[in-house]
């Protein structure tokens, strides 16, 4: 069975609206909603075995308010395969579904000076720096993706009017994608930065590829969990990424509810 009929078969008559990717720490949201229910990515072909800790790996279904919704908890990264199109199933299984957009959540460490731990950035664009597609191989001309406003400007702003209504300031800025799993170098991170880039991280970029591939509208939200190699003496590791990306958590959960309820209204 594919996993669009394990997913239908299971949830008859369910049409996600809008799907949500949670990155490292993030697992929590489908907590807060109603009328959850959970299909672990086993059950689901194709679809990613995560195996880095603070991610759970499976598939939510659920509403917000009216609105149907699709979370997935867990992704797969470039460093955990060396492939790029790890998460193309689960990514085209959700337009398949009728998911016109895709929220992307990831962990980032930040360049600016004024990106804290714990504040939150909405992405804007980003620069590719792992040389990798998810579209390598992909057969026919539609491979040829445009990518301008590839964050789709409307979700940016109602995620930016939902932040200053909640008191969440978002700051705004390109992200930009290394392989991993290596922390960025000095220089790297300097580079990055003369180059455009606000944050660095390890994920999203190929998912908002495949996503946009598939004609769904995007908007990509990163935690700050660090400020980025060489702009402070913290010496980074996957724990505190955890941790702060569990500082920032309440806020993003409530961002992401209240975009979500007001989605489908
Ligand atoms: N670099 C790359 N990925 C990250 C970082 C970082 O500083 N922090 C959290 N994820």
């Amino acid at each position: 069975m594919t996993p669009l009929e394990v997913i239908r078969r299971r949830r008859p008559g369910f049409q996600p609206q809008v799907a949500v990717v949670l990155g490292s720490g993030l697992g929590g949201l489908s907590d807060q909603m109603v009328d959850a229910m959970a299909i672990p990515y086993g059950d689901l072909k194709g679809f990613p075995r995560p195996d880095v800790s603070g991610h759970q790996g499976q598939l939510v279904l659920a509403k917000v308010g009216q609105t149907p919704v699709a979370l997935l908890e867990g992704r797969a990264h470039l460093y955990e395969t060396g492939r790029a199109d790890a998460m193309k199933v689960a990514v085209r299984t959700l337009a398949a579904l009728g998911c016109e957009a895709l929220v992307l959540t990831n962990a980032a460490g930040g360049l600016d000076n004024d990106m804290e731990p714990g504040s939150i950035m909405l992405m804007t664009d980003h620069l590719n720096f792992t040389g990798q597609s998810p579209l390598f191989g992909e057969p026919s001309d539609d491979r040829f993706v445009d990518l301008v406003d590839a964050y789709d400007p409307a979700l940016r702003q109602q995620l930016l009017d939902h932040g200053k209504a909640m008191g969440v300031p978002l700051h705004q800025g390109v992200y930009a994608w290394f392989a991993g799993p290596q922390f960025e170098t000095v220089a790297e991170v300097r580079a990055a930065g003369i180059l455009g880039a606000n944050a660095v991280g390890m994920s999203t970029v190929p998912e908002v590829i495949l996503a946009r591939h598939a004609n769904m509208r995007v908007a990509g939200l990163s935690i700050i969990t660090n400020k980025a190699t060489g702009m402070s003496n913290l010496t980074l590791s996957h724990e505190q990424t955890k941790k702060h990306a569990a500082l920032a958590m309440d806020k993003v959960q409530q961002l992401l509810l209240a975009f979500l309820k007001d989605y489908g209204s």
